[in-house]
């Protein structure tokens, strides 16, 4: 759907109106077209900077020479030319306590003016849960409120900021987020602070080209909207994509199958044999199954004193009962391939909570606590599950909202505009690759970092 104030803001005859009334004027934001390239960075500044003794640095600036960007390193008290930076990358993983967050105002008060249109800021971290000192900890947890608050300051340029917890001795598996969140790919992703480990114990072969050669993925809801956005995605970077849809939709089903050299699977994912049909297809058919993702979600919306039952069990059957039961017979078969990727659609009304949909935050809070309690599980076969919750997406779900409502939705963010269906397919692919293996059990929103459930 088309925001005319995007449309307005970036008319030059109209964009000095709109700033005139106090409007905000968002970006007409930058988009990666199509699939992964071997450098997306070309072309591109970047500045590192780092508190002393860093464990990350090194592969910070290797992953982003690789991705083709030219390095400038920032040295403290030193000048800064004047050119503009693509990307600032700030490693604070050698904070030993609280007096290490003054490297941030080092770093990021000469800088942030640098930051060009569209850029992107990533502050690595150690997770605080693994630092070893009170101090350490304190510090670490600071840099979240860092970053959340610098990804307001930047919202307004179409710049983005995120936070990767990084522990110690998973720097090997950093190369994937890293390359993510400077691209392009990542341009709705905002003011999230992932966590690479390293409990996955296999973590297969990393290729960020075309990562997904050769793999089957499965898109539940894939018909349409989101899920027919994330099969062509996954379908660019090399997927062969099995769409799943109610029968009812078969023709649109059936169009994105073919759109993406796909298969349409027509299949109630809430139908008692559902499970066991998935298992025996997947299995006939293509040997098994490396992604999994869990779309096809409803809403059924009602203050709970209004709800009626029916809509209570529809909701909770489709958006969090089936999933559960789809993947415990994926798994217990065995049909889900080891360095496997689930992913699930969650919701930030499932983190935040919203009037009216008591049914649907239950489902997508519960996909959270399902996501983490899984990871564990799932670790031994390299197998990585997280959850994505998207914000205000403009689909057909959001267009149908009364329209002070939508306003809200959309400009309630940091990015001052709602999010495309393709942002989140994009966040969806980046976790399918084994790029993602040192993220599970995560929850990452698409949200262009909304104040609702922040
Ligand atoms: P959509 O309504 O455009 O597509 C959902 C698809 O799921 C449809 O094709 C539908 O036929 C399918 N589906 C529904 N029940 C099914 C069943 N029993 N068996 C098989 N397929 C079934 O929805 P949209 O907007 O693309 O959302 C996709 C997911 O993202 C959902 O889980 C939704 O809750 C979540 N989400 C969407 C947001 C948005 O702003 N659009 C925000 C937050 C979360």
């Amino acid at each position: 759907m088309s925001d005319y104030l995007v449309r307005l803001a970036n008319q030059p005859a109209t964009r000095g109106i709109i700033k005139s009334i106090g409007l905000p004027t968002p970006q007409n934001l930058r988009r990666a077209a199509g699939a992964y390239s071997a450098t997306p960075l070309q072309g591109r500044r970047a500045l590192i900077g780092q508190v002393a003794g860093g464990y990350a640095t090194q592969t910070v600036r290797s992953v982003l020479e690789a991705a083709g960007a030219s390095i400038e390193e920032s040295v403290p008290g030193g000048g800064m030319d004047s050119g503009k930076f693509d990307v600032l990358a700030f490693d604070s993983t050698g904070m030993q306590g609280v007096a290490d967050l003054r490297a941030f105002y080092d770093f990021f008060h000469p800088s942030v003016r640098s930051v060009a249109s569209f850029g992107r800021v990533v502050v690595l971290a150690q997770a605080p849960e693994t630092a070893d000192s009170v101090q350490a900890r304190s510090a670490a947890r600071a840099v979240e409120g860092f970053v959340r608050s610098l990804g307001k300051e930047i919202g307004k340029k179409g710049a983005t900021a995120n936070l990767i917890y990084v522990e110690k001795g998973a720097e090997k598996l950093l190369e994937g987020p890293l390359r993510f969140f400077v691209s392009d790919h990542s341009t709705y992703v905002d003011g999230q602070a992932v966590r690479v480990s390293k409990p996955v114990k296999a973590v297969g072969k990393m290729t960020y080209v075309a990562p997904l050669e050769g793999k089957v993925a499965l898109v539940t809801g894939g018909a349409r909207g989101i899920g027919a956005a994330t099969a062509r995605r996954l379908a660019a970077e090399g997927a062969h994509v099995v769409c799943l849809d109610i029968p009812g939709d078969r023709e649109t089903l059936e169009a994105t199958a073919a759109e993406v050299g796909g298969t349409a699977l027509p299949l109630d994912i809430t139908g008692a044999e559902t499970p066991q049909k998935l298992v025996d297809f997947l299995e006939s058919k293509f040997g098994g199954v490396d992604v999994v993702i869990h779309n096809a979600g409803i809403t059924r919306d009602k203050t709970i004193a209004n709800m009626k039952e029916q809509h209570w069990d529809l909701v909770l059957a489709i958006n969090l009962e089936a999933i559960l039961r789809v993947d415990e017979a994926l798994l217990g078969a065995g049909v889900l391939h080891p360095h496997g990727r689930i992913v699930c659609l969650s919701s930030i009304g499932g983190i935040a909570g919203n009037m009216g949909q008591t049914n649907y935050g239950a489902t997508k809070a519960g996909l959270i606590g399902y996501v983490q309690a899984q990871a564990d599980e799932l670790a031994d076969r390299g197998i990585c599950i997280n959850a994505v919750a998207p914000g205000f997406i403009e689909t057909r779900m959001t267009a149908e909202m009364p329209f002070i409502i939508r306003e809200a939705g959309r400009r309630m963010n940091s990015l001052s505009q709602g999010g495309q269906p393709e942002d989140v397919a994009e966040l969806i692919t980046f976790l399918a690759t084994p790029g993602a293996a040192g993220i599970s059990g995560n929850v990452v929103r698409v949200c262009g970092q909304s104040l609702i459930g922040a």
